[in-house]
């Protein structure tokens, strides 16, 4: 099966295990409807590229891995656009959840989706307890505090940002943990994959601060202008676009040297050229707005 209908497959079966029996239809519904259809599935595209890059002796646990990884993104993106937080009225190019449904039931989404992604590594566990085991850890140190989204999203509520602190744990926790999550589903050690994902991770802040100065809103399928809208620090504010397309660049090229030695090393660098490509904005259309 490609791998965009492999990790969709995985992001559907694991919702449908939350659906269903006399649950409430609306919040059965908003599950999936903020899953799917997905955005770029970016960072569970990683992850399948990383596990394959090592062997992928368990598919179903990267399968698994693949869905708790991008259900929890899900969820965050349901949070972040309530109004306590961006107040933002669309996502994916159709209305927030909250927009959709409501507020309660846009929290209810976030939370249910967050113990679903939980509850995925779990029903994989029996066949592979260690590497499960593993999985989960890795995925609650980069979605919680004190280092994951939970933090980066935090540091918004702070005086004084510091930036990289914000960066790291906003963005890159989850890339981190879609390259270590993928080593762990074939069975690798996890750590020598985090500087890879922290790299991706850090490029894809800067590139994604770049989009949201430079792009319209029916190009990205979500509000622009948030970051200075919203006051948020953001590398465009710090570095200028040259300065962050500078930024962008040099932090991919470090990427791919730090892939570490496996069967599948060349194809992953490949894959992370691919992505490199996908993050690099084209500027002039933009300079427009700026
Ligand atoms: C958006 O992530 C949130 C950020 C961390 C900046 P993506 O740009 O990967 O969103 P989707 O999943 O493709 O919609
Ligand atoms: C969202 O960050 C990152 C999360 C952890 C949810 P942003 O607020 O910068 O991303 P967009 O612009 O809404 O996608
Ligand atoms: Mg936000
Ligand atoms: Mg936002």
């Amino acid at each position: 099966m490609e791998m965009h209908a492999r990790i969709d497959a995985a992001v559907t079966r694991a919702i449908a295990a939350g659906q269903g029996g006399t649950a409430p239809a609306q919040l059965s519904e908003a599950l999936m409807y903020a899953c799917t259809p997905g955005g770029a599935r970016i960072r569970p595209t990683i992850l399948m590229s990383v596990a394959m890059a090592c062997g992928d002796d368990r598919p179903e646990l990267s399968d698994a891995a693949a869905a708790a990884l991008e259900i929890i993104h899900c969820a965050s993106l349901v949070h972040d656009d309530l109004p306590a937080f961006d107040n933002a009225d669309i996502r994916r190019g159709k209305p927030s959840v909250h927009r959709a449904y409501s507020e309660p039931l846009a929290v209810l989404t976030g939370d249910s989706l967050i113990i679903l992604a939980f509850e995925t590594l779990a029903r994989a566990a029996p066949r592979a307890p260690d590497r499960a085991l593993q999985l989960i850890l890795t995925l609650t140190r980069q979605s919680g505090m004190p280092h994951g989204i939970c933090a980066g999203q935090g540091w918004e509520s702070e005086e004084k940002i510091d930036l990289s602190a914000y960066h790291r744990s906003k963005t890159g926790a989850l890339f981190i943990a879609a390259t270590q999550m993928g080593a762990l589903a074939a069975g690798q050690e996890a750590e020598p994959w985090y500087e890879l994902g922290a790299r991706i991770g850090e490029a894809f802040q800067v590139a994604d601060d770049l989009r949201d100065a430079l792009y319209d809103s029916d190009t990205l399928g979500k509000p622009v202008g948030q970051d200075d809208l919203n006051g948020r620090p953001n590398a465009v504010a710090v570095l200028g676009v040259d300065g962050a397309i500078k930024r962008l660049k040099d932090i991919l090229s470090g990427a791919i040297a730090s892939i570490p030695s496996c069967p599948g090393e060349a194809r992953l660098a490949e894959m992370v050229n691919l992505q490199a490509e996908r993050l690099t904005p084209v500027v002039d259309p933009v300079r427009a707005r700026v």
